[in-house]
């Protein structure tokens, strides 16, 4: 049998496709750009070293663990802006975190919002997903404006339980489940 074809999503300005190999300078620029890795988990010194996120791409694919797309302007389809996906898939339970980021240039349009949007729909909708968590840095107020204007509901404070860059990082976790009610103004099908 043929796998199934990989499914692109559209919303209202932005196109999301599947991540290729043309895209790895891309991913290099943005998980090597300090305002990105900020409060970022991963983060790359060497085109080389990048390589590893797009053989994590794929192998979500090929897992089954999640999806992840390129989002990208429809015109100009092969030109990736940022990145924005589910992984952690769980499909006993029926869970998977939500992971963006963006280029700094496309920050405070609306890009991520309606994006993350649209691949939360399709976690609840075609991975029949009930619950979608995010685990962010406590300092990282634009994420956090984020998911809050999603609709995610804080669930507390992991405390210490990331090192990076010798400190010990303290991680606001939040859900959303398949059942909660639609965040006002919601938009991308939530
Ligand atoms: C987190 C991140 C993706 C958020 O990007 P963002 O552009 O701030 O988020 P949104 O897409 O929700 O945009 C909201 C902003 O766009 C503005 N905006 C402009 N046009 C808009 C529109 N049409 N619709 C909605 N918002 C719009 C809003 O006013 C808001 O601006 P403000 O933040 O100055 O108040 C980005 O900061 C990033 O890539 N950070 C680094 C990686 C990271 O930390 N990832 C998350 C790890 S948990």
């Amino acid at each position: 049998m043929s796998p199934a074809p990989f499914p692109e999503l559209r919303t209202a300005r932005f196109l999301l496709r599947r991540i290729v190999p043309t895209d790895a300078e891309a991913v290099f620029v943005g998980l090597s750009d300090p305002r990105v890795i900020r409060h970022y988990g991963v983060s790359y010194r060497t085109r080389e070293e990048a390589e590893v996120q797009m053989r994590w791409f794929e192998d979500l694919l090929a897992q089954r663990t999640g999806i992840w797309w390129a989002v990208c302007e429809p015109s100009n389809p092969a030109t990736l802006i940022g990145a924005t996906g589910l992984n952690g898939v769980c499909t006993k339970h029926l869970t998977g975190e939500l992971g963006y980021w963006l280029l700094p240039d496309h920050w405070g349009r609306g890009v991520a919002g309606e994006c993350v949007a649209a691949v939360l729909a399709y976690g609840y909708d075609a991975m029949k997903l009930h619950r979608v968590a995010a685990d962010v840095d406590v300092d990282n107020l634009r994420s956090i404006a984020l998911l809050e204007r999603l609709g995610f509901q804080f669930e507390g404070v992991r405390r210490g339980c990331e090192l990076k860059d010798g400190r010990h990082l303290d991680l606001r976790v939040y859900s959303r489940l398949a059942t909660d009610a639609a965040p006002a103004n919601s938009k991308g099908g939530l």
